[in-house]
């Protein structure tokens, strides 16, 4: 598969992880309870999935880019960004964290991985 169809494959995980975080964390805060939600197992499939083609497809891109092992550093950002976004959908419905927090620190974190696969700055 081509580098544009990885890049595809990346971002249509990526839009789903962020619905998904998104559903959680609007339900959450309006104090929703995990056990009542409707769209559980929707939100649950869609968040898991959404992380796995997002992995996919950026180690898919990595090999058409020729980046290996020792990975550099931006790589190692957007692995600890995946890491949070996939933790994060236990923490959204815990509530423990502000709703706001989560919402707008969501949308940074997508933002960085965006700038770290862009710019390559390190
Ligand atoms: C498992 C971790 C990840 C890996 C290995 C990875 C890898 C990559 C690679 C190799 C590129 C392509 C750069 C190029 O075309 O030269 C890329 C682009 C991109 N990634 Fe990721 N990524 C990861 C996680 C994420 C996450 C979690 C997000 C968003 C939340 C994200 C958002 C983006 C965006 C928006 C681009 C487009 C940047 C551009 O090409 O200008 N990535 N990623």
């Amino acid at each position: 598969m081509s580098l544009q169809v990885y890049k595809i494959i990346h971002f249509a995980g990526v839009f789903m992880v962020m619905v998904s975080l998104g559903a959680v964390i609007a339900y959450a805060a309006a104090g929703g309870e995990k056990k009542n939600f409707a769209y559980r197992k929707t939100v649950g499939m869609t968040h898991g999935l959404g992380l796995f083609l997002a992995l996919l497809g950026g180690f898919g891109m990595l090999a058409r880019l020729e980046i290996h092992w020792p990975w550099p550093g931006w790589v190692i950002g957007k692995l600890l960004i995946w890491l949070l976004l996939g933790a994060m959908i236990a923490i959204a419905y815990r509530g423990k964290l502000s709703g706001k927090v989560q919402w707008w620190g969501i949308i940074l974190l997508g933002v960085a991985a965006a700038y770290l696969g862009g710019m390559k700055p390190f």
